[in-house]
Formats: C-alpha cells, sequence, structure tokens
C-alpha cells in the first residue's frame, strides 16, 4: 500500500512491517537504531544497537549487549529507554518508548550455544567495555556468556513522522492493552 501514511491503522500496521523486515535485512536502517537511555547521573546517552527481534504481539523488541556496559548501567538505575530511527525510503521518523529489562546468565545461555564463534566475540573481552587501554591492541577477546545480555523492550508508545511533500503528519499510537492511535501536530 503506497499510501499507507494517510491512515492510523495503516500507518501502525507499517512501522510493524518495517521492524519485521529491519531483523531480516541488514541493509534495513531500521535494523540499527538510536537506543537512549538515562544515566546514573541524570545525564542522557545514546548509542546506535542492531535490532534482533520485534513481535508485535508483545509490543517487544530486544536488542543483545555486553552486561558490563554503560547502557546496563543506565537501564539498572532508569529502565525508560527510547528508540529512534529515520528511514529515508519511507520519509518515516520512529520514536518508540519503551521500559528495558535485562535478561543474562542462564536464561540467555541457550541463545548463546546457538550463535556462532564470531557473534560470540563481542560479548566479553578484558577489560570491560568503556575502560581506558593504553593502545588499541591493549584488548584481549575472550568470548564470555557471563557477559552476554539480552535487553527487552516492552513498548509503552510508537510516535511516527512521516514528512510528506504536500504535509506532515505526526501519530502518537498508546500501548495499554491495545494500541491506540491519534494524530498529532507535526
Ligand atoms: C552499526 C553499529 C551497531 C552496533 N550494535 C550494537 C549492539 O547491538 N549492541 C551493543 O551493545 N553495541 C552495539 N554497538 C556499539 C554501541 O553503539 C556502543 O558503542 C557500545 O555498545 C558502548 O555503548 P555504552 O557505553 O553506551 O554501553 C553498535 C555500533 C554500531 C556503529
Amino acid at each position: 500500500m503506497s499510501d499507507w501514511y494517510t491512515e492510523l491503522d495503516s500507518t501502525l500496521d507499517q512501522v510493524w512491517q518495517l521492524l519485521g523486515r529491519a531483523i531480516r535485512d541488514p541493509k534495513s536502517p531500521l535494523r540499527t537504531p538510536v537506543m537512549a537511555t538515562v544515566g546514573v547521573d541524570g545525564a542522557p546517552d545514546a548509542r546506535v544497537v542492531v535490532l534482533r527481534s520485534a513481535t508485535r504481539s508483545a509490543g517487544a523488541l530486544e536488542v543483545y549487549t555486553d552486561r558490563r556496559s554503560k547502557k546496563v548501567k543506565d537501564l539498572e538505575s532508569c529502565p525508560s529507554v527510547t528508540i529512534c530511527a529515520w528511514l529515508p525510503k519511507a520519509d518515516l521518523q520512529v520514536r518508540i518508548k519503551s521500559l528495558g529489562t535485562i535478561a543474562s546468565g542462564s536464561e540467555v545461555l541457550p541463545l548463546w550455544q546457538s550463535m556462532s564463534e564470531t557473534a560470540r566475540r563481542v560479548y566479553g573481552g578484558v577489560p570491560a567495555p568503556g575502560m581506558l587501554l593504553a593502545h588499541p591492541s591493549a584488548f584481549g577477546i575472550r568470548p564470555d556468556p557471563a557477559d552476554l545480555a539480552v535487553l527487552r523492550f516492552a513498548i509503552s508508545e510508537i510516535e511516527t513522522l512521516h514528512l510528506g511533500r504536500e504535509m506532515h503528519r505526526r501519530a502518537r499510537f498508546q500501548r495499554d492493552n491495545a494500541w491506540a492511535g491519534a494524530w498529532c501536530a507535526p
């Protein structure tokens, strides 16, 4: 449907289609969104992550990370997370507000066992993420299942901004049990 952005329902359908595509397609700009958190000191922080799963029925997203990374500490002190991306082909900005939880240890062991040796290389490592190094070569790769964490985001709100030629359309979808959408001023 080419004019999906003219109706609320089709706009939300389009977002979930794009999220589903992002999981499968490495070229999708929604595969690598910006994930924003609030730090222990109250300061905002943001970084690019890879979206690993998107489940419409549960209103949930997943990201994998090193358990020792700052974003995990941020989530432990403030679970509010916003995920944001710009999709140039769809002329669409997507902003997703959520509450994040952290899974690690035995809960993520089946995932670790399903990962290739190459994929495992980014979880673990000495010293821990963000620690100072005398030189980049002083970092040692030590894959460790104890350092894999899965961040799960329960979505509370999706906001879209479609930049159209004749007008811009901004919509806000809030999730309680079901999704409730409304247009708002761009
Ligand atoms: C394209 C791209 C994809 C990335 N994907 C991830 C990811 O899925 N998980 C992750 O922890 N870091 C990922 N990173 C690295 C983060 O952006 C960030 O530098 C790192 O996780 C440290 O962030 P933190 O100190 O805020 O925890 C990615 C970076 C880029 C450029």
